[in-house]
């Protein structure tokens, strides 16, 4: 049986093929590009940071055909970068319809690929149907407050998107078991493996015993010790960054004549580009800019502020954060480039920046590894650091700091061990259904 692995990420999406007798291949989402940004724009309207199926709004774009459209014209539509951040969140009924339509597209693109993939067309039976079945991965939590009604909602939102493209069998697994299943594809030995998942929006963690006997066994439910995780990933970090080594080029220190400092909600809304209310504020704060420029005296800083506020470049600001930070995995200075707010503007960001700024999520990060520790009732002696932010060197030090020299800390495929072991599973599945 035919199968479909997605690994629908806070940041990236990606989709392997399963034949149901142990072959995976994966599936170019854009381009030659095995990755799919998670990004949607919706083109005509209002840029105020509001989704609703009522407003006028012309089609959803996603991935890199919806960045395109941001970059060029930034206040023809609402950007939004990780669509599943919100599921989980407060949203209400028409958000809800938005996002479920969003996800829709990005499924069913991803759907048509891997129908018209070499696999699929010489599996296909006479009667012509699609792929019918879906694995999709889901983090260990959605988001970390209200857990269980944000984790029911947001796995009804994909189960609903998915049904509405025609998938007739959707699963989900675990996505740290999944790179679980990776994983352990690659042990010649017994082992107790930590696996630490750390994504654009959750870390996620799974201790499981895990060696070569074991794989392939579908029900795992046993080999499981631990399961951890919480809503702090990549995106948390670049909003950090952003905040400590961006928005002082853009006035968030100015003081007023009477010393005081400036208020700083306006700057905290709007680096807070997954917060709908927050982006709503934003989109509503010129004013407010204006008159605190007015009371501070000429700040050439405010009137920078004013002008992203104006051209709804909030979104480009956390890029260059994200791009600084993703450069700090492999050199110890960057400088970010800022010149989409003024010609020349830059900032030198180094590696002390980063740990500074980001100390609450590293604990956040640190705090998910040790509650699987914790849970578990063995040791691990294997530890597999996998997703995007799992390369950078700052946290993979932590990471080993905090487990000690009692296991050996390895790394992989960052970007798609999720996806390849959901397609992993998608095999297994397909064989227990034989069975
Ligand atoms: N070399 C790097 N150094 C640091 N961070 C990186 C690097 N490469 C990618 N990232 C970050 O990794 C994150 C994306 O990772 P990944 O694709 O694993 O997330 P995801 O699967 O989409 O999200 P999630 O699993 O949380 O839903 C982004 O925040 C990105 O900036
Ligand atoms: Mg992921």
């Amino acid at each position: 049986m035919l199968s479909l692995a997605i690994d629908f990420g806070t940041s990236n999406c990606a989709a392997f093929l399963a034949d149901g007798k142990g072959t995976i291949v994966p599936i170019p989402l854009e381009g030659e590009g095995l990755l799919l940004p998670s990004v949607i724009f919706s083109e005509g309207n209002e840029h105020d940071g509001v989704v609703t199926q009522q407003k006028n709004q012309g089609p959803i774009l996603f991935g890199k055909a919806a960045l395109q459209a941001y970059y060029q014209d930034p206040l023809s539509g609402t950007l939004i970068r990780s669509p599943k951040s919100f599921l989980g969140s407060t949203i209400d009924d028409r958000a809800q319809a938005y996002f479920q339509v969003a996800i829709e597209n990005i499924l069913r693109h991803i759907k048509t690929l891997a129908e018209a993939h070499p696999m699929s067309l010489s599996l296909k039976d006479s009667s012509g149907k699609g792929i019918e079945s879906v694995i999709l991965g889901r983090p260990v939590n959605f988001q970390g407050a209200a857990v269980h009604d944000g984790n029911s909602q947001a796995v009804s939102i994909m189960s609903n998107a998915a049904k509405a493209v025609g998938f007739t069998d959707i699963q989900f697994l675990m996505e740290p078991m999944a790179a679980a299943l990776e994983f352990e594809r690659t042990l010649t030995a017994e082992s107790t493996v930590l696996i630490v998942d750390i994504g654009g929006g959750t870390t996620d963690c799974v201790v499981l015993q895990s060696s070569p006997e074991r794989y392939g066994q579908f029900d795992r439910a046993g080999d499981v010790l631990a399961q951890s995780g919480d809503r702090v990933g990549g995106t948390d970090f670049d909003q950090s960054l952003a905040w400590h080594s961006l928005m002082p080029l853009l006035g968030r220190d100015e003081v007023l004549p009477t010393g005081m400092p400036i208020p700083n909600s306006m700057h905290m809304d709007a680096i807070c580009t997954r917060d709908v209310p927050a982006q709503y504020r934003f989109s509503r704060s010129q004013r407010k800019i204006e008159l605190l420029i007015k009371e501070v005296g000429d700040s050439e800083l405010l009137e920078r502020f004013l002008w992203v506020q104006e051209n709804n470049l909030q979104h480009r600001l956390i890029s260059s954060a994200e791009n600084a930070k993703i450069e700090l995995s492999s050199a110890s200075d960057v400088v970010a480039n800022l010149d989409f707010v003024e010609e020349g503007l830059a900032q030198a960001i180094n590696r002390d920046d980063f740990e500074v700024a980001n100390t609450y999520s590293t604990r956040k990060v640190l705090a998910v590894v040790q509650e699987a520790l914790d849970q578990a009732s063995k040791k691990p002696n294997l530890v597999f650091v996998t997703g995007g932010m799992g390369n950078s060197p700052m946290l993979r030090a932590h990471i080993a700091n905090l487990i000690g020299d009692q296991a050996q800390v390895k790394a992989g495929d960052m970007l798609c061990s999720v996806g390849r072991g959901l397609g992993i599973y998608a095999n297994q599945y397909s064989a227990m259904r034989l069975a």
